[in-house]
């Protein structure tokens, strides 16, 4: 470190910004020029009590117009890396042949962000499920896991020579145990079965797409984006530890060690039980590749803190400190005593259980936070909630790096605010560093984008 006042990230580090096809394109605007899918969020969107206010993924931030405009943003905030996704819903016809008109649209993309010198992180699986694999099963349904892998031979083929890195999945916990057993995302079940047939599937579709593209080339690069946190309890009772380790397996172990170790963590037996998935022979060989993986991506917006409840199928609950400090969504992302070490603390537990297995290097794929834009006299948009946060945390991801984690890279979520699944686009749901004016689709920097410019060109963090 430096000085106490500004702390140096390696030369090489990256800071990038990152967003996903489906929250800013408007959908409406592929299904009509391009004759894609609708997706399985529109669906969802227009059932009632699921998205806040039946908000739509047919407007986006109209990325499918503006993507110069956009582009001009992204150079202007001098960042060479842009994590963004590719549709399945678009690149593929329903009998899984290329859809020329998407990737054209695409084509057209890529081209101009590689003539600026912008480096292109694809994410192959960013939640945009086509509706009619959905009305099939959607997740649970193994027929999905060959859309995927067809899809991602299309990208390989039409869009290679423009991306830099691949990530097979976005979140695999968010598009299955969110989705089928929480309920909160599309399809919005509420089934532990199914929530656990999806996510074997997922991963198996990861190791099938991770497998097809290895045979058509030797060196691209192919890794992953989780979610993972590490659980703590309030106060260590035996019950309490316990439900921490339910949490932990829930959250995050039941993903990692399929992935690095080839199987699943038997502890969870005890909640889920009957539940567990039917897992056919040579399933977990093709699971397992995470030591081949180049990058292992995290995002991360902040930490659990469970407790023990008998009531409920995984035998935790969810408990927030009423000292937290919560954001526009109510998510406690400063958690009493944790606060930002919860960040460090994951990417120190992460890479000491998992680098033995393989895990050579991790990018922050996503972190950022929630914030109601205040419009100022001044004309400056006030988001210093977002600038308070974001140094908080990248502070920890510096602490990491000096304790030996090798990160290279933080991709800040997201560049301009969009649709925020099932918040849609609430005000108090927006997690850009550029506001957007949803009756003009104006783009307006906030603070934090002028903030975070600075960090880009100089790989220097000041602390406040
Ligand atoms: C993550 C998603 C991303 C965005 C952020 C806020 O779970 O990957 O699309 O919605 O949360």
């Amino acid at each position: 470190m430096n000085n106490s006042s500004q702390i140096s990230f390696p030369k090489k580090f990256i800071f990038g910004i990152a967003d996903a096809d489906l929250q800013v394109i408007g959908e409406q605007a592929t299904i009509d020029n391009e004759n894609s899918q609708p997706t399985i969020w529109r669906n969802f969107a227009e059932q009632e009590g699921r998205v806040y206010k039946k908000h739509s993924t047919n407007e986006g931030i109209d990325r499918y117009h503006r993507w110069k405009e956009d582009i001009g943003w992204i150079n202007k905030l001098g960042t060479k890396h842009y994590r963004t996704s590719i549709s399945m819903a678009r690149t593929l016809t329903k009998d899984k042949k290329v859809n020329e008109k998407a990737i054209l649209w695409y084509k057209n993309y890529f081209s101009e962000l590689k003539k600026q010198g912008i480096h292109i992180y694809a994410t192959l699986y960013h939640w945009e499920l086509p509706q009619y694999l959905n009305e099939q099963g959607g997740w649970t349904n193994k027929k999905t896991i060959e859309y995927l892998v067809e899809h991602s031979k299309i990208v390989y083929k039409y869009l290679n020579e423009y991306i830099d890195e691949y990530f097979i999945l976005n979140e695999p916990w968010c598009s299955t145990f969110f989705s089928y057993h929480a309920g909160d995302h599309a399809p919005g079940e509420k089934n532990l079965k199914s929530a656990l047939e999806s996510a074997h599937n997922m991963l198996l579709a990861q190791g099938w797409v991770y497998k097809e593209l290895r045979k058509l080339d030797k060196n691209i690069r192919l890794s992953t984006v989780y979610n993972p946190v590490l659980a703590y309890t309030t106060n260590p009772s035996s019950e309490n530890l316990a439900a921490r380790t339910y949490a932990q397996g829930y959250y995050a172990d039941w993903f990692l060690d399929p992935l690095y170790l080839g199987k699943y963590p038997k502890k969870m037996m005890d909640v889920f039980g009957y539940s567990f998935p039917k897992i056919e022979k040579g399933d977990m060989e093709v699971i397992k590749i995470g030591d081949k993986l180049h990058s292992f991506g995290v995002n991360y917006y902040y930490s659990a803190l469970v407790e023990f409840d008998q009531n409920r199928d995984v035998k935790f609950k969810d408990i927030v400190n009423p000292k937290s400090i919560l954001n526009g969504l109510d998510w406690p992302t400063f958690i009493p005593p944790l606060y930002q070490e919860g960040f460090y603390d994951l990417l120190m537990s992460l890479y000491h259980r998992y680098s033995e297995f393989g895990m050579k290097r991790i990018y922050i794929t996503e972190n950022g936070t929630a914030w109601k834009t205040k419009k100022e006299k001044d004309g400056t948009m006030n988001d210093d909630f977002r600038i308070f946060y974001l140094e908080k945390h990248i502070q920890q991801v510096h602490k990491a790096i000096c304790a030996g984690v090798p990160i290279e890279a933080y991709f800040e979520w997201t560049l301009m605010d969009n649709y925020e699944w099932q918040f849609g686009y609430m005000p108090e749901s927006c997690f850009g560093l550029i506001h957007i004016a949803r009756k003009t689709m104006k783009r307006t920097p906030k603070n934090s984008y002028y903030w975070y410019k600075k960090i880009v060109k100089s790989n220097k963090l000041d602390l406040k």
